[in-house]
Protein backbone atom coordinates (compact mmCIF):
# COMPACT_ATOMS: atom_id res chain seq x y z
CA UNK A 1 0.00 0.00 0.00
CA UNK A 2 1.48 3.40 -1.19
CA UNK A 3 2.75 5.75 2.41
CA UNK A 4 2.91 9.42 2.66
CA UNK A 5 5.86 10.76 2.72
CA UNK A 6 5.22 10.88 6.38
CA UNK A 7 4.95 7.01 6.13
CA UNK A 8 1.45 7.05 6.92
CA UNK A 9 -0.56 4.39 5.02
CA UNK A 10 -3.25 4.89 2.62
CA UNK A 11 -6.48 3.32 4.61
CA UNK A 12 -5.17 5.48 7.76
CA UNK A 13 -5.92 8.57 5.81
CA UNK A 14 -8.82 7.38 4.37
CA UNK A 15 -10.17 6.46 7.49
CA UNK A 16 -9.27 10.38 8.41
CA UNK A 17 -11.02 11.82 5.39
CA UNK A 18 -14.31 9.62 6.06
CA UNK A 19 -14.23 10.76 9.96
CA UNK A 20 -14.24 14.94 8.87
CA UNK A 21 -17.97 13.69 8.38
CA UNK A 22 -20.35 13.94 11.16
CA UNK A 23 -24.25 15.03 11.77
CA UNK A 24 -23.38 18.33 12.28
CA UNK A 25 -20.99 18.17 9.38
CA UNK A 26 -22.45 16.38 5.92
CA UNK A 27 -21.29 18.28 2.99
CA UNK A 28 -17.80 19.26 2.44
CA UNK A 29 -14.92 20.93 -0.23
CA UNK A 30 -11.93 18.76 -0.55
CA UNK A 31 -10.05 21.35 1.08
CA UNK A 32 -11.98 21.48 3.63
CA UNK A 33 -11.56 17.90 4.09
CA UNK A 34 -7.77 18.28 3.55
CA UNK A 35 -7.72 20.49 6.55
CA UNK A 36 -9.99 18.89 8.67
CA UNK A 37 -7.82 15.68 8.48
CA UNK A 38 -4.61 16.89 8.93
CA UNK A 39 -3.50 16.35 4.83
CA UNK A 40 -1.85 18.28 2.55
CA UNK A 41 -4.37 20.20 -0.31
CA UNK A 42 -2.77 17.74 -2.84
CA UNK A 43 -3.42 14.52 -1.60
CA UNK A 44 -6.53 15.49 0.06
CA UNK A 45 -8.01 16.23 -3.62
CA UNK A 46 -6.58 12.86 -4.85
CA UNK A 47 -8.33 10.74 -1.91
CA UNK A 48 -11.47 12.32 -2.84
CA UNK A 49 -11.60 12.28 -6.36
CA UNK A 50 -10.47 8.39 -5.69
CA UNK A 51 -13.71 7.80 -3.51
CA UNK A 52 -15.77 9.91 -5.71
CA UNK A 53 -15.26 7.54 -8.63
CA UNK A 54 -15.44 4.42 -5.92
CA UNK A 55 -19.00 5.42 -4.77
CA UNK A 56 -17.98 6.05 -1.42
CA UNK A 57 -18.07 9.97 -1.80
CA UNK A 58 -20.66 12.04 -3.71
CA UNK A 59 -19.99 15.42 -5.44
CA UNK A 60 -23.22 17.39 -5.46
CA UNK A 61 -23.97 20.15 -8.22
CA UNK A 62 -21.08 22.71 -5.87
CA UNK A 63 -18.57 20.62 -6.52
CA UNK A 64 -18.84 19.84 -2.35
CA UNK A 65 -19.17 16.29 -1.43
CA UNK A 66 -20.49 13.55 0.57
CA UNK A 67 -20.44 10.13 2.31
CA UNK A 68 -22.01 7.83 -0.45
CA UNK A 69 -24.57 6.06 -0.23
CA UNK A 70 -22.42 3.17 -1.61
CA UNK A 71 -20.43 3.74 1.91
CA UNK A 72 -23.71 2.96 3.73
CA UNK A 73 -24.58 -0.13 1.83
CA UNK A 74 -21.29 -1.81 2.12
CA UNK A 75 -21.25 -1.00 5.91
CA UNK A 76 -24.75 -2.91 6.48
CA UNK A 77 -24.45 -5.69 4.35
CA UNK A 78 -23.28 -8.03 6.47
CA UNK A 79 -22.99 -6.29 9.65
CA UNK A 80 -23.63 -8.03 13.19
CA UNK A 81 -24.60 -4.65 13.96
CA UNK A 82 -28.03 -5.01 11.43
CA UNK A 83 -28.78 -8.49 12.28
CA UNK A 84 -29.37 -7.34 16.14
CA UNK A 85 -30.70 -4.23 15.11
CA UNK A 86 -33.03 -6.03 12.88
CA UNK A 87 -33.65 -8.68 15.95
CA UNK A 88 -34.45 -6.35 18.39
CA UNK A 89 -36.56 -3.11 16.11
CA UNK A 90 -39.97 -5.37 16.58
CA UNK A 91 -39.51 -5.42 20.37
CA UNK A 92 -38.25 -2.10 20.96
CA UNK A 93 -40.83 -0.92 18.92
CA UNK A 94 -43.29 -2.71 21.76
CA UNK A 95 -41.52 -0.88 24.25
CA UNK A 96 -42.36 2.27 22.60
CA UNK A 97 -45.83 1.68 22.25
CA UNK A 98 -46.20 1.07 25.79
CA UNK A 99 -43.94 4.37 27.23
CA UNK A 100 -44.75 6.93 24.37
CA UNK A 101 -40.83 7.83 25.33
CA UNK A 102 -37.34 6.79 23.65
CA UNK A 103 -36.13 3.23 23.55
CA UNK A 104 -32.79 2.99 22.28
CA UNK A 105 -30.01 0.19 21.20
CA UNK A 106 -25.97 0.71 21.83
CA UNK A 107 -23.08 -1.63 21.22
CA UNK A 108 -19.54 -1.09 23.28
CA UNK A 109 -17.28 0.40 20.51
CA UNK A 110 -13.76 1.72 21.09
CA UNK A 111 -14.68 2.86 24.45
CA UNK A 112 -17.81 4.75 24.10
CA UNK A 113 -21.80 3.98 23.85
CA UNK A 114 -22.48 3.61 20.42
CA UNK A 115 -26.15 3.74 19.14
CA UNK A 116 -27.77 1.30 16.44
CA UNK A 117 -31.47 2.52 16.78
CA UNK A 118 -33.44 5.18 18.50
CA UNK A 119 -36.74 5.41 18.46
CA UNK A 120 -38.35 8.06 19.75
CA UNK A 121 -42.47 10.00 20.05
CA UNK A 122 -42.94 13.62 19.33
CA UNK A 123 -43.86 14.86 22.78
CA UNK A 124 -41.07 12.68 24.52
CA UNK A 125 -38.57 14.58 27.07
CA UNK A 126 -35.43 16.08 25.90
CA UNK A 127 -32.68 13.04 24.74
CA UNK A 128 -29.35 14.32 23.18
CA UNK A 129 -28.62 10.27 21.64
CA UNK A 130 -28.52 9.71 17.95
CA UNK A 131 -28.16 7.00 15.58
CA UNK A 132 -24.65 6.19 14.62
CA UNK A 133 -23.65 8.51 17.70
CA UNK A 134 -21.49 7.83 21.09
CA UNK A 135 -22.13 8.21 24.35
CA UNK A 136 -19.30 8.00 27.35
CA UNK A 137 -19.52 4.78 29.05
CA UNK A 138 -19.68 6.56 32.62
CA UNK A 139 -22.84 8.80 32.11
CA UNK A 140 -25.23 7.02 29.78
CA UNK A 141 -27.80 4.36 31.28
CA UNK A 142 -26.53 2.03 28.12
CA UNK A 143 -22.92 3.04 28.69
CA UNK A 144 -22.95 2.24 32.42
CA UNK A 145 -24.31 -1.25 31.30
CA UNK A 146 -21.93 -2.12 28.98
CA UNK A 147 -19.16 -0.81 31.06
CA UNK A 148 -20.65 -3.10 33.91
CA UNK A 149 -19.99 -6.16 31.71
CA UNK A 150 -16.89 -5.23 29.63
CA UNK A 151 -13.42 -6.11 29.71
CA UNK A 152 -12.14 -6.05 33.12
CA UNK A 153 -8.88 -3.75 31.52
CA UNK A 154 -11.10 -1.58 29.96
CA UNK A 155 -13.10 -1.11 32.97
CA UNK A 156 -10.40 0.18 34.67
CA UNK A 157 -9.35 2.22 32.17
CA UNK A 158 -12.48 4.04 32.73
CA UNK A 159 -12.17 3.85 36.33
CA UNK A 160 -8.72 5.23 36.03
CA UNK A 161 -10.77 8.87 34.52
CA UNK A 162 -11.24 11.67 34.05
CA UNK A 163 -14.96 10.80 34.55
CA UNK A 164 -16.66 13.81 33.18
CA UNK A 165 -19.63 15.44 34.02
CA UNK A 166 -22.07 15.47 31.23
CA UNK A 167 -24.95 16.39 33.57
CA UNK A 168 -25.71 16.86 36.95
CA UNK A 169 -25.81 13.22 38.32
CA UNK A 170 -23.29 12.27 36.18
CA UNK A 171 -21.28 9.95 38.42
CA UNK A 172 -17.24 11.12 38.66
CA UNK A 173 -16.11 9.49 41.95
CA UNK A 174 -14.20 6.44 40.76
CA UNK A 175 -15.33 5.06 44.05
CA UNK A 176 -18.96 5.65 43.35
CA UNK A 177 -18.78 4.27 40.12
CA UNK A 178 -17.18 1.32 41.01
CA UNK A 179 -19.88 0.28 43.38
CA UNK A 180 -22.38 1.33 40.94
CA UNK A 181 -20.79 -1.23 38.02
CA UNK A 182 -21.10 -3.79 40.89
CA UNK A 183 -24.46 -3.41 41.60
CA UNK A 184 -25.53 -3.21 37.44
CA UNK A 185 -24.14 -6.88 37.44
CA UNK A 186 -26.08 -7.83 40.62
CA UNK A 187 -29.48 -6.35 39.82
CA UNK A 188 -29.39 -6.12 35.81
CA UNK A 189 -30.50 -3.13 35.68
CA UNK A 190 -29.62 0.74 36.19
CA UNK A 191 -31.53 3.81 36.04
CA UNK A 192 -28.89 7.25 36.16
CA UNK A 193 -31.31 9.72 36.47
CA UNK A 194 -29.94 13.20 35.54
CA UNK A 195 -26.46 11.94 34.71
CA UNK A 196 -26.94 13.40 30.93
CA UNK A 197 -29.20 15.87 31.45
CA UNK A 198 -31.02 17.27 34.45
CA UNK A 199 -35.10 16.89 32.82
CA UNK A 200 -34.72 12.92 32.57
CA UNK A 201 -33.87 9.42 33.82
CA UNK A 202 -32.29 6.69 31.51
CA UNK A 203 -32.76 3.00 32.28
CA UNK A 204 -31.21 0.44 30.80
CA UNK A 205 -30.83 -3.80 30.47
CA UNK A 206 -28.24 -5.78 29.41
CA UNK A 207 -28.86 -8.20 26.36
CA UNK A 208 -27.09 -11.55 25.93
CA UNK A 209 -26.06 -13.95 23.18
CA UNK A 210 -24.29 -17.34 24.09
CA UNK A 211 -24.16 -15.90 27.38
CA UNK A 212 -22.04 -12.45 26.75
CA UNK A 213 -23.41 -8.95 27.21
CA UNK A 214 -23.46 -7.40 23.51
CA UNK A 215 -25.52 -4.95 23.57
CA UNK A 216 -27.78 -2.50 26.14
CA UNK A 217 -31.42 -1.83 25.52
CA UNK A 218 -32.97 1.82 27.20
CA UNK A 219 -35.25 4.54 27.44
CA UNK A 220 -34.77 7.64 28.23
CA UNK A 221 -38.27 8.97 30.10
CA UNK A 222 -39.04 12.27 31.78
CA UNK A 223 -36.82 12.71 35.26
CA UNK A 224 -40.15 12.15 37.46
CA UNK A 225 -41.19 8.73 35.71
CA UNK A 226 -41.55 5.75 38.12
CA UNK A 227 -38.37 2.94 37.50
CA UNK A 228 -40.23 0.47 37.89
CA UNK A 229 -42.70 0.35 34.83
CA UNK A 230 -39.31 0.95 32.07
CA UNK A 231 -37.31 -1.66 33.61
CA UNK A 232 -39.82 -4.21 33.23
CA UNK A 233 -40.71 -3.59 30.01
CA UNK A 234 -36.81 -3.56 29.13
CA UNK A 235 -36.50 -6.87 30.58
CA UNK A 236 -39.69 -8.05 28.57
CA UNK A 237 -38.11 -6.80 25.46
CA UNK A 238 -34.56 -8.04 26.26
CA UNK A 239 -36.03 -11.58 26.87
CA UNK A 240 -37.90 -11.78 23.78
CA UNK A 241 -34.77 -10.14 21.71
CA UNK A 242 -32.63 -12.79 23.20
CA UNK A 243 -34.87 -15.75 22.15
CA UNK A 244 -34.78 -13.89 18.70
CA UNK A 245 -31.35 -14.23 18.07
CA UNK A 246 -31.01 -18.00 19.43
CA UNK A 247 -33.77 -18.89 17.32
CA UNK A 248 -32.12 -17.12 14.19
CA UNK A 249 -29.34 -19.19 14.68
CA UNK A 250 -30.96 -21.84 15.17
C1 LIG B 1 -29.01 7.62 28.93
O1 LIG B 1 -28.64 6.70 28.20
O2 LIG B 1 -28.96 7.51 30.15
C2 LIG B 1 -29.44 8.90 28.34
C3 LIG B 1 -29.15 9.18 27.01
C4 LIG B 1 -29.56 10.39 26.47
C5 LIG B 1 -30.24 11.31 27.25
C6 LIG B 1 -30.54 11.02 28.57
C7 LIG B 1 -30.14 9.81 29.13
O3 LIG B 1 -30.62 12.49 26.71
Amino acid sequence: MANSASGEGMVPRIVRVLETFDSDRTVQTASEIGRRAGLPSSTAHRLVEELVSEGVLERDDQHRVRLGMRLWELALRGSTALRLRQAALPHMERVQAELREHTQLAVLEQGEALFLERLSHPDAVSNITRVAGRLPLHASSSGLVLLAHADPALRERVLAGPLIAVGPQTITDPAVLRRTLAEIRRSGFVAAPGSIEAVSNGMAVPLRDRGEVIAALSVVLPREAPVEPGIRALRAAAARIEAELRSSRA
